[in-house]
């Protein structure tokens, strides 16, 4: 078979920057779960959550499906969103609002904090509050650099508080189908990866929403680092797990077209390529000013290919002319996404997080799986700014 003899290909102008000493680490693939409307933990686990904007206002729809989990406490520095996100809340208490995150870290009564603000705080908050002595679940990307990454683990470390990340799609019945298509139906190693997000402008924001005086930080490269940030992190983190292995370089190009309704100094487009330390090598595009045009995200493996598109997972085998032909090669198949019942990862992700509390289960995705993404969506900054390939090792 040809994987067997797959080993780390030679990239064209990346040689020399071998990933030596880098670990594959394995991730668990998790059987769907069909969502559970008897509580699976031993008691309810208050959370306070930080800030009440767009996410938040669908994290507390999700939450309010979640028994494991009460809303106890918000917390935002514009009051009126924290009104908007309790008036939300189906179940439990009458959240308490409160301004300052030192405040709600002081509530005795929270097991967690849940982190939904800008990219660029959720460095020290989540340090804050895991050395508060409070539990953590914040929204992707774990952090803005490979060094914040490392602060926010040393505190995990120091606090033997657990931190789960935001990266939703592990917890999706899509992605897990996905994994399993390429764990188990003999298409072997992954060898290239083509993924996309082109769309329509993000979201403009209500003007209630950051009034004036208030930055809208999704505009700002140092605050949010833009579309790879943004975007990107969410099939770069499931690429992470269908590829199940270190990322080593990165090269990339992005900038700002600003074809927007509004001024910007966040990047608006990106192509990102990854070398893993396998060999596999991921390509990603995304821009913010797709209005209508489609592409599919495409496994290319040793025995096959696998795409999601068009409501559909389609997995196609065969090999090049020339190899062996497989006597017994599987039937093509092309499986309805929907047959992926119900999970969008958006609620299993806190009944997981509420289990991890409870020790019955390991926070997933957890802070290394957050770093893995860090280390491209930063290493493709550096990689467009400095205009060279880097070496994840130069992150630190
Ligand atoms: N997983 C996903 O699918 C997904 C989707 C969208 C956004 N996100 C992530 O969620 C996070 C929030 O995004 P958003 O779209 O809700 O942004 P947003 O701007 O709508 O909301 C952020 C909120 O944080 C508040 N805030 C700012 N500083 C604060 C502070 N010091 N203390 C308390 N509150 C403060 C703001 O006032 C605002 O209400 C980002 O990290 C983003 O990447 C994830």
């Amino acid at each position: 078979m040809a994987d067997k003899n797959f080993s780390r290909r030679n990239f064209i102008g990346l040689t020399g920057l071998a990933g030596a000493g880098l670990a594959l680490s394995g991730n668990p693939l998790m059987a769907a779960e069909a969502p559970s409307t008897v509580m699976q933990t031993s008691r309810k686990f208050k959370m306070g959550l930080v800030g009440c904007g767009n996410r938040c206002r669908q994290i507390v729809d999700e939450l309010n499906s979640v028994q494991e989990i009460e809303m106890t406490a918000f917390c935002d520095v514009i009051p009126h969103k924290m009104k908007l996100r309790a008036d939300q809340v189906k179940t439990g208490v009458t959240p308490r609002l409160v301004e300052k995150v030192d405040d709600l870290l002081k509530m005795p009564e929270l097991d967690c904090i849940a982190i939904l603000t800008a990219n660029d705080l959720h460095r020290d908050i989540t340090i804050a509050a895991l050395e508060a002595g409070k539990h953590v679940w914040c929204e992707k990307p774990m952090a803005l650099t490979v060094a914040e990454c490392n602060d926010i683990i040393g505190a995990v470390g120091r606090t033997g508080k657990l931190l789960q990340i935001g990266h939703q799609r592990r917890h999706s019945a899509r992605e897990k189908g996905l994994v399993d298509a390429i764990r188990n139906k003999s298409l072997g190693q992954v060898l290239q990866s083509s993924l996309f997000d082109y769309r329509g402008d993000w979201r403009v924001p209500a003007a209630d929403e950051f009034p004036p005086g208030t930055t809208y930080w999704r505009l700002i490269q140092k605050l949010s680092g833009g579309v790879v940030y943004e975007m990107g992190a969410h099939i770069i983190d499931v690429n992470n797990w269908v590829v199940d292995s270190e990322p080593v370089s990165i090269s990339s190009l992005q900038g700002v077209n600003n074809f927007t309704l509004r001024k910007r100094d966040s990047s608006d487009y990106a192509g990102v390529l990854v070398e893993y330390a396998n060999g596999s090598m991921m390509n990603y595009g995304g821009n913010v000013y797709s209005y209508g045009a489609r592409a599919y995200d495409t496994w290319f493996c040793v025995n096959g290919t696998v795409q999601i598109g068009e409501g559909t997972l389609s997995i196609r085998y065969g090999l090049p002319p020339g190899v062996p032909t497989q006597t017994t090669r599987p039937e093509n198949e092309d499986i309805p996404l929907r047959s992926f019942q119900g999970a969008s990862g958006e609620s299993e992700q806190f009944r997981h997080f509420a289990k991890a509390m409870d020790g019955k289960e390991k926070p997933y995705p957890d802070a290394f799986m957050g770093r893995r993404c860090v280390q491209i969506l930063e290493g493709s900054l550096w990689a467009a700014a400095q205009r060279r390939v880097i070496d994840v090792r130069e992150l630190g």
